[in-house]
């Protein structure tokens, strides 16, 4: 299909909801400032070789300091939502027990200044920063930790609930806990089936956990979660690919949501690993437990995967063929862009059934930009935006109800193991002095919200 039709915000209607996400350990920085304690990204970006460029996120985009001017940024770009999470280690420097003044204050702060410009906050809670104490008693594999997050999600709604409405309990499960602790790619840098099994159980029941604190203490809530989610394409239609493809749908897509709509883990024929999960986890006993009838879900696509068997690759049997091998376009993460394969798994999630509303609470891209003479000329931002906006339109025109859309991300930030070598920004950051640039894709954001 063709996206070359002029885009017009007012055709989605006029509530639906425009925004930018961002995330407290990749933006905020001040990592010891104002009694803040250590999160498992200041420690693991210690680690030698696990991130890129050997960032570290102790100084960030310094959000901390300057949200007022971003703030501003978001405004002067015409979005009126906001999307942030809240640093745990911040409010609860040693993961539980003592609540750090200074920390609530900064939220408010913040909150504050969202309500003043007419911005209306959307609030992650886990946006994957734990707090290194808690990592010391095992972080997620602990069966501890659904009285932590217990406590973290009662402070934060009792302080807040009042003036924020809109809450996401967690940031794609499935990104923390198999980067974090199946692959070691990200903090706490854990590997194998014995810290992911648990992991992932934990965050299932903090995931409907959260939804229910939140229900029981902030009236007139708007409670989500948000999903990662990648189409699956086997790479042939030989029987091998095709139930490669299968095994990875099922732990990338069907994982999270599943358990969250009442059904468990999904079991998937050729795929004993998950009844392993489930067995090891006694998930039966849980299936109410990991349930919650959320207000909306969150879904964050950023590439599908062309799948092929790969006996090689231990429990899953499979693996991606990448972009670049196939020759498709893709981002500077070497992540394939295809917006109608957006639609797809937008459909797709929608058709679960029991979906009440859909937000894309993140979508974008990270290129080389470029500042040259002020300007940042990346126009290969603003065509993915184009591309997948109108993606977006055709699932939305098709009935299913997406209320919102966010782009990731406002500022150019820390990219997890990326460091600061991936830029998602619609605004340019020079990390030596933190000067913002607007690139010509926030711009083009600004014309298209405005409608001109
Ligand atoms: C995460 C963001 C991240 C983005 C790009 C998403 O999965 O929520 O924190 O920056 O992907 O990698």
């Amino acid at each position: 299909m063709s996206y070359l039709h002029k885009l017009h915000a007012s055709s989605f209607g006029p509530d639906f909801q425009w925004g930018v996400a961002i995330a407290a350990q990749q933006n905020e920085g001040a990592h010891l400032d104002d009694g803040r304690g250590l999160s498992i990204w200041d420690v693991f970006s210690r680690r030698q070789g696990k991130i890129k460029g050997g960032g570290k996120p102790y100084e960030a985009c310094d959000f901390y300091y300057r949200y007022k001017d971003d703030l501003m940024l978001v405004k002067a770009l015409g979005f009126s939502v906001f999307r942030f999470s809240i640093s745990w280690s911040r409010i609860l420097p040693e993961g539980v027990g003592r609540v750090n003044r200074e920390g609530i204050a900064f939220y408010h702060r913040l909150i504050d200044e969202c309500l003043l410009l007419g911005l209306t906050p959307y609030v992650t809670l886990y946006h994957w920063d734990l707090p290194q104490e808690l990592q010391k008693q095992g972080g997620w594999t602990s069966h501890q930790m659904l009285k932590w997050f217990t406590r973290f999600v009662t402070v934060c709604v009792e302080e807040y609930g009042d003036k924020v409405k809109n809450w996401i309990v967690l940031n794609e499960p499935m990104g923390f806990t198999s980067l974090g602790y199946m692959m070691g790619m990200h903090a706490p840098g854990k590997t194998g089936i014995g810290n992911f099994f648990p992991a992932v159980h934990n965050a299932a029941l903090c995931q409907a956990e959260g939804g229910r604190l939140i229900r029981s203490t902030v009236p007139k809530a708007n409670i989500g979660t948000v999903f990662s989610c990648s189409e699956i394409i086997p790479f042939t239609r030989r029987e091998e690919d095709l139930l490669a493809a299968k095994r990875a749908d099922a732990l990338l897509n069907r994982l999270f949501i599943e358990p969250a709509m009442g059904r468990g883990y999904p079991h998937e024929e050729n795929f004993p690993l998950l009844d392993k999960l489930h067995l090891h986890n006694k998930a039966w006993k849980y299936t109410e437990r990991m349930t919650f009838n959320f207000d909306f879900i969150g879904i964050q696509n950023y590439f599908p995967l062309t799948v092929k068997y790969n006996a090689l690759i231990p429990y899953l049997h499979a693996s991606d063929v990448k972009a670049k091998v196939r020759k498709v376009p893709h981002t500077d993460m070497g992540w394939e862009i295809n917006a109608d394969s957006f639609y797809r798994i937008i459909k797709r999630f929608w058709l679960y059934g029991g979906v009440k509303e859909i937000m894309i609470t993140e979508g974008g891209a990270a290129f080389k930009d470029q500042l040259v003479n002020g300007v940042v000329d990346d126009a290969k931002r603003t065509d993915y935006f184009q591309q997948y906006l109108s993606a977006m339109l055709r699932a939305k025109k098709e009935g299913i109800n997406i209320k919102g859309y966010f782009a990731w991300t406002l500022t150019d930030n820390f990219e997890w193991s990326e460091g600061y070598t991936a830029r998602f920004g619609l605004v340019h950051v020079d990390f030596k002095t933190q000067l913002r640039t607007i690139k010509n894709s926030g711009y083009w954001f600004r014309d298209f919200l405005r409608g001109s």
